[in-house]
């Protein structure tokens, strides 16, 4: 069985998603740099082991970056999930764990990436937004693409609104690319595209608006 440790810094509802599914994956901790994080005790009260690595403990990043990686592998996990992991992580890290980091972005990638994205579609106009897994490379939120779910963008719609729906969403496709993980069904073709094998393109997960609203 493929195991898994999940990085978080707050609420923790991608974390939830994924230990609640089915997915066949291993969790065997959650992980924060915040030690209030809300999704920590969550997973503590449900028996899953907790790690806090404080980064205000830590001057430079590298130093945080270390300890954060040391208590990962301290877990032995096959995947490291971010689920709002609130920090940039530098190329050390990342070179620890080489095509076994995911992360769920709040957009359709490339479009949006960094922070304030449902603000930034609105703005934008965009008239589709949605959510983005994607394996974590040194290119902030640009790492190869594993599934992405497209929501309309409504008139009326919010900051607000426009996340609740993207986030109902996030929930849906983090544990589906956790069960392909699980059931070792993604595939690399180059460094840069990535594929769940038998299922032939992976916009066969994109919601239509009927689904979605
Ligand atoms: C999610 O929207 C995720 O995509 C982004 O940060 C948010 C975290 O929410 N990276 P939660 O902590 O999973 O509830």
């Amino acid at each position: 069985m493929k195991s898994a440790v999940i990085l978080i810094s707050g609420r923790g509802s991608n974390m939830q998603a994924l230990l609640e599914a089915k997915t066949g994956l291993d969790f065997r901790a959650v992980l924060s740099n915040r030690p209030e994080a809300k999704g920590l005790a969550w997973a503590a009260a449900r028996g899953i082991a907790t790690r806090t690595v404080d980064h205000k403990a830590h001057a430079a990043r590298e130093s945080f970056d270390a300890a954060l990686a040391d208590a990962v592998e301290a877990f032995g996990p096959d995947y490291v999930f971010l689920a709002g992991f609130m920090r940039i992580l530098t190329e050390g890290f990342i070179r620890r764990f080489p095509h076994r980091i995911l992360n769920i972005h709040p957009s359709l990638l490339p479009a949006f990436p960094g922070l304030h994205t449902h603000r930034r579609a609105l703005a934008a106009g965009v008239k589709l937004h949605g959510a983005t897994v994607h394996f974590v490379t040194p290119a902030l939120d640009h790492g190869p693409i594993l599934v992405q779910a497209a929501v309309p963008v409504l008139s009326g719609d919010t900051e607000e609104s426009l996340a609740e729906r993207v986030l109902a969403q996030e929930h849906r496709i983090y544990p589906m690319a956790a069960r392909w993980l699980a059931q070792d069904r993604v595939e690399f073709r180059g460094a840069d595209v990535v594929q769940p094998k038998g299922t032939g393109v992976s916009s066969d997960w994109v919601v239509s608006p009927r689904d979605s609203c």
